[in-house]
């Protein structure tokens, strides 16, 4: 036994290599589990006392001798491979351009609009996509037979209890005065869905950001004037606006708002429907039974609301022609927006 361990030893001594495979070889050789050292270890277990006490010491170096060389020449093997690499880099080659992101169009014109009346103190507020019919339609005086509670027009996702994506984000109007104290000035913007024809003027997915002012004494030249602010900062100081009268069930009067876009080319035509206004936004009065369905008292407060179309005001500060185009994440049009 004593000489095949020393005949080990000099094995051990005598073994060289920079090569990973090859030292993995010779680990299992030595102290891999039918390794020579390992099986040394086996027939010692059987030898007299005597023998034990000499040649204990001798193999346990042994073993220890096998293990720090090994560990030694991984090292070694190791380091040689990274700087091989390294050798091959060619640090002259012009490097890869990196893709920058960009914000998409309707999130820059979001971002605006938001920038734009938090100056005059318009906080932010959120709510759900798929929405329930109080929040969507019943605080909001939706009468039980408006054409909008039917599958023509909205998607719904469950009938009983009925739950749909909402159709505007006015649902955010009731979910603010749930839920926040007066006075209540807030701003939410968000994804809206109905169930529309695809075309250049409308999707079946678009924008709103919803406005919502309640406090006392709020009037409708409030109103006007906010908007014209919005409209000055957002197109230009010299913007034309005008106020038509409209309707909708939750404010009391209510008006649309467009801009001057102009008549000039046959886009113009299609995209104004002839007129060279484009509407942006609908707004009135909050009607006093939407206040008193939300339990705010509608003798003491008023307030005014609006909601505006996103991809509209998009398609016009950055000359785009065609609605679908914010939808179709094509990257030759979204580069566009750096
Ligand atoms: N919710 C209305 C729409 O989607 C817009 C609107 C909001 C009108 C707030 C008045 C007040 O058309």
């Amino acid at each position: 036994m004593k000489e095949r361990i020393e005949l080990l030893s000099k094995e051990l001594n005598d073994f060289s290599s920079n090569l990973l495979d090859e030292i993995e070889a010779k680990r299992i050789s030595w102290i891999g589990k039918k390794g020579a050292i390992t099986n040394l270890f086996e027939e010692f277990r059987e030898v007299s006392p005597e023998e034990k006490r000499l040649l204990g010491k001798a193999l346990n170096e042994l073993k220890n001798q096998a293990e720090g060389k090994i560990k030694e020449l991984k090292e070694q093997a190791g380091q040689l491979s990274v700087s091989a690499a390294s050798e091959k880099l060619d640090l002259t080659r012009p490097a890869l351009s990196h893709l920058k992101a960009t914000r998409h169009p309707v999130s820059q014109v979001i971002g605006r609009i938001t920038d734009i009346f938090r100056r005059v103190g318009f906080s932010l507020s959120v709510g759900p996509e798929i929405e329930d019919d109080w929040h969507n339609f019943s605080a909001l005086n939706f009468p039980e037979e408006h054409p909008a509670r039917d599958m023509q027009d909205t998607f719904f996702v469950s009938m009983d209890p009925a739950k749909a994506l909402r159709t505007h984000t006015s649902s955010v109007q009731v979910r603010a005065m749930e839920t926040q104290g007066l006075p209540i000035r807030t701003l939410s913007p968000g994804r809206v869905f109905r169930n529309e024809a695809i075309s250049s003027r409308s999707h079946c997915i678009f924008h709103q950001v919803e406005g919502l002012y309640i406090d006392k004494g709020v009037s409708f030249a409030d109103m006007k004037q906010t908007l014209l602010y919005f409209a000055q900062e957002l197109f230009g100081a010299e913007v034309k606006i005008r106020l038509r009268p409209s309707y909708f069930p939750f404010t009391e009067p209510s008006a649309e708002m467009d801009v001057w876009w102009g008549l000039e080319s046959e886009s113009d035509y299609r995209i104004t429907k002839g007129t060279g206004w484009l509407e942006i936004l609908g707004c009135g009065m909050v009607d006093p039974q939407v206040l008193e369905n939300n339990g705010i008292d509608s003798k003491e407060y008023s307030g005014y609301a609006f909601g505006i179309g996103i991809e509209r005001i998009a398609m016009n500060l950055f000359g785009v022609s065609d609605l679908r185009w914010f939808f179709e994440n094509d990257m030759r049009f979204l580069r566009q927006f750096k």
